[in-house]
């Protein structure tokens, strides 16, 4: 038998969503000739572990297919064809009738040892002179998968493919600012045949669409000598379009610069306070807070009516002390420099509620991911103060995997391995900053990155980290997937949260407030329980990283429809911030996203209440991401006391509309143009749809600016969004 396809058109065979599948490692099941009797059909559209595959690790895919002479027939290029096999989670090894013809990743016996490439998209070619292929027959592609974490296996959306590419599809176009502040644009080929053909550049304004000048060149590209235009005068607030197109096929590749562009306008010398006036503690627990107010420095706080067990630190801002009472305490809070005097109103809410605004601060994965080390922590904190984030309310500062030591202590306490010299002096050093100090485990006897977890270690892990002064738990569950596989109760919802509900007891019995955060990647619908276990976020999706694709996928696509599930005290977490410098390992790069991908990101984590978790090297923060992070209007979204996540509104082919309700009566809009084209798109078409009638007033956010209530319309870059507060 065989999941065969069909021609669809010479230049491509239609879509393959399903193949055979059988669990468990067999290097025979490579042969053409294999015996598939035990093989059953598996769609390979979705991972295995959404079709009742549970951990396992090995799985192999068998797809039969018959690969015709036709395909290549009068192409650019006739001398090899191309499987397009999408993503897998998390190696493959690919073979073509027995013949190795692609690997991504590495599997656990390789001599690099296990390395995961989930996010890779895999794209394997082979010569059309290959002797592997059985032209006008049947062929066996047999995929070997290795899966170190669910999900697990084949999930590509659209399917495997298998394409002649032409010499267009070569074609890239790439720009770039030179040291005289001119553009340059690049027309690559990745093919050594040269293709020939035009080049349109036009100047676009960033904020109104306007294009403010045209030009044509003709190009020729190959790999070897790619086509520069250089040279190129810009105005600040624009882009380049860019446009190639092919002289022989007429097709297109378009393309735009994206020069980083500067949209919060600078905060005043004078001193203005930045965070949501309410905090939540627990009676008895230590208070630790910053207030978060911006301005020059020196500054002195003070206050007159602060409740008694409370101190604050005049040279900066850091509350401490703590009540024993419950109840609402109301204080004012002066903040004083040379420009100037600000007072803000504040109130603890002493009760069983913490995180009554979605946490913000700083983890380390995203930058350092298993590399991280105390300087390195020490660093980016020691950044959160002098580059001041933390007067915008950015507090937490979390270690993620790696900091503990290979084997438990005798009496089976966590040990901290040799990078973490000492964890009580890092937490008092970053209490009396008035920061927040987290780190992180796992329900499992190892973690992700295979360190120490708290299985069967839970309580004294909890006490461990209450004697180190720890404010946040990461809890992740990878190693628990070993022990979850085995248990009888493993399909139902209850054995996801017994390892979260057991941790959430022991936090909970600490005297001290623990941020408790669920990181299981969004499995048995994590947002209706998270809270019955006493989170206060849970992961809603796999891991994050920093390209559009993923920044997509998890923000758009996974968050819809989870906002009933978020509140004051418990939030949904689509993972932490992809912006600045990251890299997840020693090698730090800037992230790949583009300024309005950037923009896209934070607006859009704003509106869905998000923990905003900066994972960069604060160390290394340039200006460009500092004013994306610190804008006072964008971020009092995210915070905004009503504690409402917005939610999909409007889904109109590429345009997407999320609102949510402000605490003053407002409501923060965010349209966003998830499209590769720009567009211009009027708010007052949508208005029915919002349950809107008329404007009061209009506000854009990422600039600070009042706009008009009549018109409406705006331009919206592609991936980018127009981020708007309305009053109705
Ligand atoms: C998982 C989590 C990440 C990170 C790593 C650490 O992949 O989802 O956020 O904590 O583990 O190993």
């Amino acid at each position: 038998m065989g999941v065969g396809s069909v021609l669809a058109s010479p230049a491509q065979i239609s879509p393959i969503k399903s193949a055979l599948f059988s669990e468990g490692d067999d290097m025979k099941k490579a042969a053409p000739a294999y015996n598939e009797s035990g093989m059953r059909i598996i769609d390979i559209t979705r991972p295995w572990s959404d079709q009742n595959v549970n951990g396992v690790d090995y799985g192999w895919y068998r797809i039969h297919l018959n690969i015709p002479k036709s395909l290549v027939k009068g192409k650019d290029f006739a001398d090899f064809i191309q499987f397009n096999l999408g993503h897998i989670d998390d190696v493959d090894e690919v073979y073509l009738n027995g013949k190795l013809i692609g690997k991504t990743g590495g599997m656990p016996g390789d001599a690099g040892g296990y390395q995961s490439k989930w996010s890779v998209n895999r794209q394997y070619a082979v010569k059309s002179n290959d002797k592997a292929i059985n032209w006008d027959g049947d062929n066996v592609l047999a995929v070997r998968c290795y899966n170190g974490n669910d999900p697990g296996g084949m999930f590509n959306a659209q399917g495997v493919t298998i394409t002649v590419p032409e010499l267009i599809e070569g074609v890239s176009i790439t720009s770039g600012t030179g040291k005289n502040g001119k553009e340059t644009v690049t027309v690559n080929n990745r093919y050594d045949k040269a293709v020939k053909g035009t080049l349109s550049i036009e100047e676009v304004d960033n904020e109104t669409g306007k294009v403010l000048s045209q030009t044509t060149h003709k190009v020729s590209a190959s790999a070897s000598k790619p086509g520069v235009v250089s040279n190129l005068a810009t105005s600040p607030g624009s882009f380049l379009r860019l446009k190639f197109t092919d002289d022989r096929t007429g097709k297109d590749v378009i393309a735009r610069s994206h020069p980083k562009f500067i949209l919060t306008p600078a905060a005043p010398a004078a001193p203005r306070f930045n965070t949501a006036a309410i905090y939540g503690v627990r009676p008895g627990s230590p208070v630790h807070y910053r207030f978060g107010v911006s301005g020059e420095r020196p500054m002195t706080f003070s206050s007159t009516n602060l409740p008694e067990g409370l101190t604050i630190n005049p040279e900066n801002g850091a509350l401490s002390g703590s009540l024993a009472k419950r109840g609402d305490y109301t204080f004012t809070v002066k903040a004083t420099n040379a420009k100037g005097t600000a007072e803000q109103k504040f109130t603890i809410k002493v009760g069983d509620k913490i995180a009554l605004t979605p946490p913000m601060g700083w983890n380390s994965w995203n930058c350092w991911g298993l590399s991280v080390t105390q300087d390195r922590v020490v660093s980016s904190a020691q950044a959160l103060i002098d580059k001041g984030l933390a007067d915008y309310g950015y507090s937490y500062v979390n270690i993620d995997d790696a900091w503990e030591a290979p084997e438990r202590n005798p009496d089976g306490t966590i040990a901290v391995n040799e990078k973490f010299p000492s964890m009580k002096e890092l937490g008092d050093w970053l209490h009396g900053e008035g920061l927040k100090f987290g780190i992180y485990s796992s329900p499992g006897d190892l973690t992700c990155g295979c360190y120490l977890g708290s299985l069967d270690h839970e309580l004294q892990d909890a006490e461990t980290y209450n004697s180190w002064g720890i404010d946040y738990l990461k809890y992740d569950w990878c190693g628990y997937g070993k022990k979850h596989a085995l248990e009888p109760d493993r399909q139902v919802t209850s054995s996801y949260i017994r390892p979260y509900m057991l941790m959430g007891e022991y936090l909970r019995r600490q005297p001290r407030d623990i941020f408790y955060s669920l990181c299981q990647y969004g499995m048995a619908d994590v947002w209706k329980w998270g809270e019955m276990v006493d989170a206060n976020s849970w992961r809603t999706t796999g891991d994050i990283t920093d390209t559009w694709e993923s920044l997509y996928d998890i923000g758009f696509n996974r968050q819809a429809g989870l906002a009933p599930y978020a509140g004051p005290g418990h939030w949904n977490d689509p993972d932490m911030l992809i912006v600045g410098k990251v890299g997840w390992s020693d090698n730090l790069r800037d992230s790949r996203l583009t300024p309005d991908e950037q923009y896209t990101h934070i607006a859009l984590w704003s509106l869905l209440a998000s923990d905003m978790l900066i994972g960069c090297d604060l160390s290394q923060l340039d200006d460009f991401t500092i004013n994306l992070l610190c804008n006072n209007e964008v971020n009092a979204v995210n915070q905004d006391i009503l504690g409402i996540q917005a939610d999909r509104d409007v889904l109109d082919g590429d345009i997407q509309i999320w609102s949510r309700p402000l605490s003053d009566g407002s409501r923060a809009i965010g349209i966003f143009n998830v499209g590769t084209t720009d567009r211009n798109v009027n708010l007052a078409d949508y208005f029915k749809q919002l349950g809107i009638t008329k404007l009061q007033s209009v506000r854009d956010l990422w600039r600070q600016k009042d706009l008009s209530t009549s018109d409406t319309d705006y331009f919206i870059p592609s991936h980018g969004v127009k981020f708007l507060k309305v009053s109705l």
